[in-house]
């Protein structure tokens, strides 16, 4: 028999009598959150079709094993007011509303981004830059009606996401920056803050943690902290490969980053494993595959080799027990998803791929990973 069919008629038979050989039900790992109690939150991305129930068995693994969610989506501006003055709030009600059952802290991702951010924000009937009191106007009103509605349950919030250029200057040139001017990193800082002033205020972005983006995103932050403007934290997304970065350079980006007085949160980790030319997050830098390049890019379309499983699992355990090395100065570490077939990675850099880059299979099964990250926990 299909042992596939197996798996799935066994329970079923066992309620019919023992027709099959009594065998023990599969033993559930420990919470991985009890694991990293008293150390640091660890967290996990929620989409937007596991909070509609359209993922069924990936809520369960989120209410049990994680104590920090993020909504990966559903509360970005696009999805928050699409259209000015009209709010959607139902997706990020029931995020908020499973992380008050299980305990969970909620962090709100994203008030200020470039990207998944409707035009009318920044933009006038024209299409022209809006005026910067206009843009600021609807920039405020954004996050204290947001940020406002969540206020006391809403403990953490990615402010401002990915402002920091990967290309010569400090500030990329986003529209926000276009419409309002440099500063509108800071006023959106002090909105959130005037919102709710116990929510913990994060700077978000990729790639700061590597050297040639590091000591940009230090001046910006230590320009942020001279103006006394209200950022408690910085987060690094750590989108990473099996190949890279070192983690020396994400080690000296969490002594520096904390040496500014600043929390540090791991804030959208992942561990691609299959190869790439590119690193980071520039969600812009997407490409196609030809048919030559299939075999090299997408090598693991079937299943993925135990050697490379071990290997993603030795790196993502070595990262671990970095981040455990600075918990006190580490808030959480937060997985940019639950399992591999809904990571983002699947389609970025290169769209339609197969990638491993988290601590649950396709199956909804904890792989290697996650077994070797709850045993450095434990140590
Ligand atoms: O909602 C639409 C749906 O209506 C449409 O049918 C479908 C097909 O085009 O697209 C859906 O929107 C997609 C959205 O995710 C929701 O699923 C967008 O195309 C897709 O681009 C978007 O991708 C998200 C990406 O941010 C967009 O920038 C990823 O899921 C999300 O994991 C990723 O997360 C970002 C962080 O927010 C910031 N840091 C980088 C990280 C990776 O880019």
């Amino acid at each position: 028999m299909n042992k596939n069919l197996l798996f799935l008629t066994l329970p079923f038979a066992l309620t019919l009598g023992s027709t099959f050989p009594e065998r023990k039900p599969m033993v559930e790992p420990a919470p991985l959150k009890d694991s990293f109690k008293g150390k640091f939150r660890i967290g996990a991305a929620v989409s937007t079709a596991t909070l509609r129930g359209q993922e069924a068995g990936v809520e369960p693994i989120v209410r049990r094993h994680f104590d920090s969610v993020t909504a990966e989506n559903a509360m970005k501006p696009d999805a928050m007011q699409p259209r000015e003055g009209q709010f959607t709030f139902d997706d990020a009600d029931k995020l908020v509303a499973m992380a008050t059952e299980t305990g969970a802290e909620v962090v709100g991702h994203t008030l200020v981004w470039h990207s998944q951010t409707p035009g009318w924000f920044f933009e006038g009937k024209d299409g022209q830059p809006l005026s910067r009191d206009v843009a600021l106007a609807r920039m405020r009103a954004h996050i204290k009606t947001v940020v406002g509605r969540y206020k006391g349950r809403v403990k953490e919030w990615d402010v401002v996401n990915e402002a920091i250029n990967d290309g010569p200057g400090v500030l990329r040139d986003t529209p926000w920056r276009k419409a309002i001017g440099d500063d509108y990193i800071a006023e959106a800082f002090r909105a959130a803050h005037e919102a709710d002033p116990s929510a913990i205020l994060v700077y978000n972005d990729y790639n700061i943690e590597l050297d040639y983006k590091r000591p940009k995103a230090l001046e910006l932050l230590k320009k942020l902290l001279d103006q006394k403007v209200p950022v408690h934290a910085v987060g690094i997304q750590s989108h990473w490969r099996i190949e890279n970065p070192p983690l020396a350079e994400a080690e000296k980006a969490i002594q520096e980053f904390s040496a500014l007085g600043l929390k540090v949160m791991i804030t959208e980790l992942d561990m691609g494993v299959l190869p790439s030319r590119y690193q980071g997050a520039d969600i812009s830098v997407t490409e196609g595959m030809t048919p030559e390049q299939v075999a090299v890019m997408n090598p693991y379309t079937k299943a993925l080799p135990d050697e490379i499983d071990q290997k993603h699992a030795e790196k993502m355990a070595s990262a671990f027990e970095l981040f455990l090395r600075y918990r006190k100065v580490i808030g959480r570490v937060t997985l940019w998803g639950v399992h591999d077939g809904g990571s983002w990675l699947n389609n970025f850099p290169v769209r339609g791929r197969t990638d491993y880059p988290l601590l649950f299979d396709r199956s909804l099964k904890p792989k290697p990973a996650f077994f070797a990250v709850q045993k450095a926990a434990g140590s």
